[in-house]
Formats: C-alpha cells, structure tokens, sequence
C-alpha cells in the first residue's frame, strides 16, 4: 500500500526525512480491525517525528498521521481515536500512545487499529472534515470544557490565530459562548480568526484592553510571558505545546502573587471524541479544511504545514 513514513530523522531539514513509497499492508492483532483511509490530516506532531521528537528509533520506519476517517471492515464510516493503550506485559505496560507512536500511523491506504477505537462519523462532516477530529480539535475540546474549569461569558486567550490547534479553539469556544480573542502573526492571520469566531485579535505580546479567564498556549516560548501576563488572578493557562521553543523563563512571582494555575495536556478521551463529533453535529460546526492534497503529495503538504502557511488544516487523501 501506498504510505507516507519516516525512516531515518532529520532535525533540521524535517519535511527531507519524509518518504512517500509502498509499504507492507497493516497486521491485525486480536480485538484490531483494519479501515480503507478516505482522509487524515497532518498535526504538528508529525513534523515532531521528523526531527525524532517524541518517537524512539527503534521503531523507524514508521508511518505518519494520528487523523483519520475512512470506512470500516462492515461498511461504515468511521473516525479513528489516535490514543492506543497496549494491553499489560513487560515492554509496555499500558502506557498509552499516539497512532505513530508505537504503532503505525494514518498517512497510508489501510490503517490497523483496536475495533474500540472507532467512532461512527455523521453525515454532516465530510471525510476530510472529520479527519480533523481526533487529535488538534479534542484537544482543544480537553483544554476548554476539562482543563480550564470555563463557564460561558468567560474570555479567553488563544496564542496562535492560524494552526489546526488555534482555529479548533476558536471555533468550539465561539459555540459554547466564551469571549474568544487571539494572537495572530500577520494581519491577515488575525482577520481569519475573526472570521473563525474571535471577537477580538491582537499581534503577538500586544497589550491586551482586559484581563482573560484562561490562555490556551501551544506556541510555547514565542508567547510564554504574554500568557502569564495576559491571566487574572487564579487565572488558569492550559499548555498544550511549544511550537516556538520548549525552555521559556518564567516569572515565578506573578504565579504565586496571582495565584495562577498552570495546567499541562495531552489529547483527549474515546468518550470525549464521541462528545466533540456530537458537539459539532448538534452546532453544525465544520473544521476549517486549509486544503486536501492527494497522498502523492505528501511532501508539499508537509512544507505548507513547516512554513505555518496555512489556515487551518490541512488533509492528505489516500
Ligand atoms: N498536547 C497535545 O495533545 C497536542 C495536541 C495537538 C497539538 N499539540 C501541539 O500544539 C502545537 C500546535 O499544533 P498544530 O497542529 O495546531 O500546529 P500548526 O497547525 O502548525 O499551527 C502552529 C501554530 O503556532 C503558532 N506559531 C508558531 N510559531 C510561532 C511563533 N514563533 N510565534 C507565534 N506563534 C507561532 C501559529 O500561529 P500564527 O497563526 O500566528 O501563525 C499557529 O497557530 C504543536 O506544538 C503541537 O505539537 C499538542
């Protein structure tokens, strides 16, 4: 089958490690079933797994992608949960793991995974819509309705206007009634969260008219001390991740002073992806699709992604 996988790292040039090639069809252990790909779209975890960030040489070559929808062994369409919890033994004693990870990922034509991980897509989102789904928008969904203790009216800030994970904040905080404001890099970034649901947006680190409830941060040290500086007091900041840079000084006053809570994240439940799919059935939302790119061309998909070009997400069809 035809797949998009890495075989050796390269931390500096990532999207170079990138090989698009056949590759053996998926195995099936017990309680694993195997769906035909329609759509699955590229998170910034797999350009992490480029570089050899978050995934173990040993397990090269691998095959990208934590999104997918696709159909399943009986016909139905379905989205696929990225989180696998390998059963107890000595190598891995159920910690849980990404798709990509440890097993191999969605950027191919047939993806293996447990029967339990799969989620019945509705009518109302298309494949590559869905695909979407299971791992920037639960996690968005995980950092404002579990992680930051919200209640409708409340503001928030979202660092970051443009990526898979920013727009996703932006688009379910707007429909749960939150005040969405956001920091975008360009003009025409910060009109687009406008557009997505932000009632207000801001260059990076710019001063801010109030006080926020809550800052949802992945940009990491780019934006780490307006983030802190942006919080009311026992004011909450969700870190999901550190696009910029992970090492970020902190002032560690302003944290006891204010009594802010510092909260940190990973994806999100089976049973909160079924709430998120339902979540956007109910309200009509529709992730923002940048644009979908067959497989063949995986490489420039890739490259948009690096360069931050993008508006959304963007999906790689088999
Ligand atoms: N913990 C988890 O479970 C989890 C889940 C999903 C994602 N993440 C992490 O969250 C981050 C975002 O993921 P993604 O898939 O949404 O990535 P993405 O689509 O590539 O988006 C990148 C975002 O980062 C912002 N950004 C990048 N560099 C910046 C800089 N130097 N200064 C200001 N803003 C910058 C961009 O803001 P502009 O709009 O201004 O360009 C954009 O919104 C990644 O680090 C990813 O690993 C973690």
């Amino acid at each position: 089958m035809l797949a998009a996988f890495v075989e050796v790292f390269d931390p500096q040039h990532p999207v170079s490690a990138l090989r698009v090639a056949d590759r053996p069809d998926p195995a099936t252990p017990p309680g694993w079933t195997v769906i035909e790909v329609k759509a699955a779209s590229i998170n910034h975890h797999d350009i992490w797994s480029l570089r050899g960030v978050g995934l173990d040489a040993g397990k090269l070559p691998m095959v990208l992608g934590c999104d997918a929808a696709g159909i399943d062994a009986n016909g139905r369409e379905v989205i696929v949960h990225a989180v696998v919890t390998d059963p107890v033994d000595s190598a891995a004693p159920g910690r849980p793991s990404v798709l990509s990870e440890r097993h191999q990922g969605t950027f191919a034509q047939f993806l293996a995974v447990p029967a339990a991980n799969l989620v019945p897509k509705p009518a109302s989102l298309s494949f590559a819509e869905a695909a979407c789904l299971p791992t920037a928008w639960l996690t968005a969904y995980n950092m404002l309705f579990r992680q930051a203790s919200l209640s409708p009216g409340d503001t928030v800030l979202v660092q970051g206007a443009s990526g898979g994970l920013s727009t996703a904040l932006l688009a379910l905080g707007n429909a749960a009634g939150f005040r969405m404001w956001a920091t975008g890099r360009s003009e025409d970034k910060r009109s687009h969260a406008l557009a997505l649901g932000a009632q207000s947006a801001f260059e990076p680190g710019q001063r801010l008219p109030a006080r926020v409830d809550a800052v949802m941060e992945s940009v990491g040290a780019a934006t780490w001390e307006h983030s802190l500086k942006a919080l009311r007091p026992e004011g909450t900041v969700v870190v999901a991740g550190a696009t910029s840079g992970y090492m970020a000084q902190t002032e560690l006053g302003r944290i006891f002073a204010n009594r802010l809570k510092i909260v940190g994240t990973a994806m999100g439940s089976l049973a909160d992806l079924r709430r998120l799919v339902s979540f956007c059935d109910v309200k009509g939302i529709k992730p923002h699709v940048h644009s979908v790119e067959p497989l063949t061309n995986a490489v420039r998909a890739f490259q948009t992604v690096l360069d931050g070009d993008v508006r959304g997400k963007v999906v790689l069809q088999p």
